[in-house]
């Protein structure tokens, strides 16, 4: 049998990452975070002082490989998995996933995972445009309020303390950024499932992940 592919795209905080990691270890299925890779690029654009607004100013990326593999990202070779979180990477990885280069190059690491094994991606354009052949899209949504004040409470679990208005502002911000972009902007694949996950627990979001995964697979 061909190996499974499922594509969950969706904003900022609507749980992608978290619900991904559960249902894989559930199913054994490879995870791949692609937000991860395109943080990565981002720290090196960082590390390299570039303008990240010019586009002009991404030739390095003809020099840099990039892998996710078992939970960790990896930047020439170099495990960067605990420098990619930082509010400075955060804030500025909408310009940097903005770059047709970087997406160009993203976007062909990432098809190249396919043989992994059965996967299941995460991002923002992986129904769109990485797998728009995948065996099941999601799209999982929640309201930019909900979703701050997850952000807010998991920052309170790393002894962050955050301010609930700033969070929302910049919430609001990404998800304009990232669903106006010129090149695979942040949208729901036609065939793809809307999950909306405001009202619902992370085990609740899970579950009914899994149902559309068993599903589709007892149809192949
Ligand atoms: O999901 P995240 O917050 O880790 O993503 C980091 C940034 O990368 C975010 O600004 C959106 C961008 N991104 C993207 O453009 N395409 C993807 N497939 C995944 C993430």
């Amino acid at each position: 049998m061909k190996n499974f592919v499922v594509a969950i795209d969706g904003p900022a905080g609507s749980g992608k990452s978290s619900i991904s990691k559960l249902v894989c270890e559930k199913l054994g299925f490879t995870h791949i975070d692609t937000g991860a890779m395109y943080r990565a690029v981002t720290l090196e654009a960082l590390k390299r002082k570039i303008d990240v607004e010019n586009e002009n100013e991404y030739s390095f990326i003809d020099e840099i490989d990039v892998v996710y593999k078992d939970g960790k990202v990896f930047l020439n070779g170099e495990d960067v998995s605990g420098f990619i979180r930082t509010s400075e990477v955060t804030n500025n990885a909408s310009a940097v996933s903005r770059v047709k280069a970087v997406r160009d190059k993203m976007v062909d690491f990432q098809r190249g995972c396919r043989n992994y094994g059965n996967i299941l991606m995460d991002g923002r354009d992986i129904g769109t445009v990485v797998f728009p052949d995948a065996d099941l899209k999601v799209f999982l949504t929640a309201t930019p309020e909900e979703r701050a004040k997850r952000r807010c409470l998991e920052n309170k679990t790393l002894g962050v303390e955050s301010d609930f208005n700033t969070i929302l502002e910049e919430i609001k911000a990404r998800d304009y950024k990232d669903s106006h972009r010129a090149i695979a902007p942040l949208k729901q694949a036609d065939d793809a499932i809307l999950v909306d996950t405001t009202n619902m627990s992370i085990d609740e979001v899970c579950q009914e992940i899994l149902r559309l995964i068993d599903e589709r697979l007892n149809k192949n």
